[in-house]
């Protein structure tokens, strides 16, 4: 009898899916019940996780609270595959977790700040441009029809949920898109870096430099429904899969400058799309700690995390503009994105805050690398419908992926150049 009321309750809420993403305001009513144990049952992996929740805050947890955690928009790295719990206790970041379960859900350890790499290098990045001719004449060949394909198809995979086959699938036709663009370049390397514990790998793109400095470009490949993430749709079209192309169509035609022999970087200049960031950073956590095991240098990362909702700040008479993420981020760098934006784009900024870990920029910070990250606005006018099956390509302004495209070329084309950076 009790199963059976379970399964009619079970069936009520699955027909009800469609009409919670109809009407927001049912979905905050709707996560707290299904918070309730009912459907905890979907979460195959129960191991312990460790995460960090902010500079000084490490938690131990399962599966279902990082869910949770992310529901309630908090955000965090998942560090279980770079740090064990045991070195955790043994560093003093968490405290023993005790034998009630009840106890562990309230566990906040560390006292002190702890980065998994310290201090982050300040590097001398360029003060005024040297390639304004060139970049600009770039601009010419971006091509927002195309771009608009490759989101409708990229936005077409049922979900790009990172521990999902359709996470896998979205992974292997960026793979193939990526692939094509550097085909004929045999210096170029392409690498699928796969992570323990999920199928979903992440992709590296290399353009060899004079030197072995890294300029990194990034986005994250997963979308996430975070009411039911392996059953439901996750289109994901604003998160991430605007950054995903803006970076894409920035790699292509930087790639014809390359062919034509008017652009070699000078450090190496890279291309990253993560696996996993809905799952706590996940893949950028892997690719940057290895870097720093590696001793590889980075001397620039650049993030970009939904390029393309505008109707939030439309909505409130404010003019289409960056966020430029001002909390966690290398106030250095920054200011070298400053000189490119009032350079080079059409739409200016405004400085905003998304707090700690809010995007994979904040891997490459842990690892001891400068990074910042640019979004689509103030981070109070951004995209309201992600992690949802409304995040779909008919919310997003083109014009607006097309500043955050040239916007990428000239940051690659300016800092891949640069030189004496220390
Ligand atoms: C990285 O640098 C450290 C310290 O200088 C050194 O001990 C280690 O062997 C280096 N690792 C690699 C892979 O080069
Ligand atoms: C952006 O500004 C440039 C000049 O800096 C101008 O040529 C171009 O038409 C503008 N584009 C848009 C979309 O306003
Ligand atoms: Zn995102």
């Amino acid at each position: 009898m009790r199963l059976l009321i379970l399964f009619s309750v079970f069936a009520v809420f699955v027909t009800a899916f469609p009409l919670l993403d109809l009407i927001p305001e049912f979905r905050s009513t709707f996560n707290q019940l299904i918070n309730s144990n009912i459907f905890q049952i979907n979460l195959q992996d129960n191991k312990d996780r460790l995460i960090k929740l902010g500079p000084n805050e490490f938690k131990i947890v399962s599966e279902i609270e990082k869910l949770n955690l992310k529901r309630q928009n908090k955000n965090f790295i998942d560090l279980t595959n770079q740090i064990s719990i045991e070195k955790a206790i043994e560093d003093g970041l968490i405290n023993k977790p005790t034998t009630s379960i009840w106890d562990r859900f309230f566990l906040i350890g560390a006292k002190q700040i702890k980065t998994l790499k310290n201090p982050i290098p300040v590097y001398n990045y360029p003060t005024e441009l040297s390639y304004t001719k060139e970049v600009k004449s770039l601009f010419e060949l971006i091509d927002i029809d195309l771009v608009f394909k490759k989101l409708t198809k990229f936005s077409s995979f049922f979900t790009r949920y990172y521990k999902s086959q359709h996470g896998f699938d979205s992974a292997n036709w960026l793979y193939d898109q990526l692939n094509k663009l550097i085909s004929e370049f045999k210096e170029i390397s392409i690498t699928k870096i796969h992570h323990d514990g999920w199928d979903q790998f992440s992709i590296i793109v290399s353009i060899p430099g004079e030197l072995k400095d890294k300029v990194i470009v990034g986005a994250h490949q997963d979308s996430a429904n975070l009411i039911l993430p392996n059953i439901m749709r996750a289109p994901g079209a604003d998160d991430d899969g605007s950054g995903t192309v803006t970076t894409l169509e920035s790699l292509r035609v930087l790639l014809q400058a390359y062919k034509d022999k008017t652009f070699k970087p000078y450090n190496t200049l890279e291309f990253h799309y993560y696996s996993a960031e809905e799952g706590g950073l996940l893949g950028s956590v892997d690719v940057f700690s290895r870097y720093s095991a590696q001793n590889e240098t980075v001397v620039g990362m650049l993030q970009q995390d939904m390029t393309g909702y505008t109707q939030g700040s439309i909505d409130k008479g404010i003019e289409p503009h960056f966020g430029l993420i001002s909390d966690y981020t290398s106030i250095e760098l920054n200011e070298f994105l400053k000189l490119i934006i009032n350079n080079y784009n059409n739409i200016s900024y405004l400085e905003t805050q998304c707090g700690y870990a809010c995007s994979d920029h904040a891997s490459a910070l842990e690892n001891g690398y400068p990074s910042s990250f640019l979004i689509e606005s103030d981070f109070k006018y951004t995209n309201k419908f992600i992690h949802s099956n409304l995040d779909t390509i008919d919310r997003l302004d083109f014009d607006h992926i097309k500043e955050h495209i040239k916007l990428t070329i000239a940051y690659a084309y300016e800092l891949s150049l640069a030189k004496k950076l220390y």
